[in-house]
């Protein structure tokens, strides 16, 4: 077994200012990982529910929550779910929300959990442990629905070159098969900054996770959930994901007319529902030498206002 290396959270301070929590207070840490957000809110006296879908990553969490004096409740399920799970233990509303999007450094150092490609483990990339693997999907799929997800989640601008490899190498059980089938069709020079793999790498785990439809779901929830002067800071690692936090904050503060395509549909003249506030704050210098995985980091804060939350739609 590979041994995961501890993981160091983004952005820390800012976050921690951004939600300000203060004793009495509960807030939702909505991607639990090594708990390394929800440590900090809790040494600031406000009470945590946290919520992580990796059994693994709420199993290492029990020591603190039998630390916590009761002020930790832990949630394994998908943020997307956070109103119910919230509403089902009467814990609704909340004072904060902070989502820190992505893997951890757990999941994707154990090559065990096949989220890697410098590693060799099962096709896997399930943050759940459950539904369809990587493997299904690539094994199963028609090359024409591998390309779309190569393309739409990769931004992989040889897609169709890439599907076609992988379905002529089929069965694909290992992540070290798939790095090799994608570095042939693409071709691969020993001093290229970039793995050609990585971009597919991260196509098919947005895929199999259903990470953007979380993460509109869950900007959502957090809407219904957090009370009038709440605060709510999203973690992004790429500009999928960041675009998707930005158009949710600009349609919900009405600096933009609803409608964007990767969100629900929206009545025209609902109130804003957020103040945005400052702009994407970016890791420092020194927080980038710390931790060089914090490099593609973004941060955006909003503070709830008193509107009601929009009518949520279908994606
Ligand atoms: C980047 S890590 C969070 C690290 C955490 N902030 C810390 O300081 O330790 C992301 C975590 O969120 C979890 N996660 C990602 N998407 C999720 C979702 N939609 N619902 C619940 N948990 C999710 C992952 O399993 C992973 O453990």
């Amino acid at each position: 077994m590979s041994t995961p290396t501890p993981h160091i959270p983004v952005l820390i301070d800012e976050v921690i200012d951004a939600l300000h929590p203060t004793p009495g207070e509960r807030h939702v840490d909505a991607t639990f990982g090594a708990g390394g957000y929800t440590r900090a809110i809790l040494a600031r006296g406000a009470e945590v529910v946290a919520f992580d879908r990796d059994p693994d990553a709420i199993a290492a969490g029990q020591d603190m929550v039998a630390a916590s004096d009761g002020r930790l409740t832990l949630v394994e399920a998908p943020f997307s779910a956070l109103e119910s799970e919230l509403d089902a233990r009467g814990l609704a509303p909340v004072d904060g929300v902070v989502m820190d999007i992505g893997v951890s450094s757990m999941q994707l150092d154990q090559a065990e959990r096949g989220f890697s490609f410098q590693g060799d483990g099962p096709l896997d990339m399930r943050m759940s442990q459950s539904g369809e693997s990587a493997a299904d999907f690539l094994n199963s799929a028609d090359e024409s629905d591998i390309a779309d997800v190569l393309y739409l989640y990769g931004e992989e601008p040889r897609s169709r070159r890439v599907a076609r490899a992988i379905v002529s190498a089929r069965p694909l059980t290992r992540t070290s098969e798939l790095a090799t089938v994608v570095r042939k069709a693409l071709g691969h020079k020993p001093h290229d900054k970039k793995d050609p793999a990585t971009r597919t790498f991260q196509a098919v785990r947005i895929h199999i996770n259903r990470e953007l439809g979380e993460l509109a779901d869950g900007l959502a929830a957090a809407e219904r959930v957090l009370k009038p002067g709440g605060r709510l800071a999203v973690v992004t690692f790429h500009s999928l994901e960041d675009r998707l936090v930005k158009h949710f904050l600009r349609e919900r503060s009405g600096a933009m007319p609803s409608g964007s395509r990767h969100l629900p549909p929206q009545a025209a003249q609902a109130e804003a529902t957020f103040e945005t506030i400052g702009r994407a704050v970016r890791p420092s210098d020194a927080e980038l030498a710390r931790n060089p995985r914090a490099r593609s980091a973004t941060l955006r804060v909003a503070r709830r206002t008193a509107s009601a939350a929009w009518v949520a739609g279908e994606l």
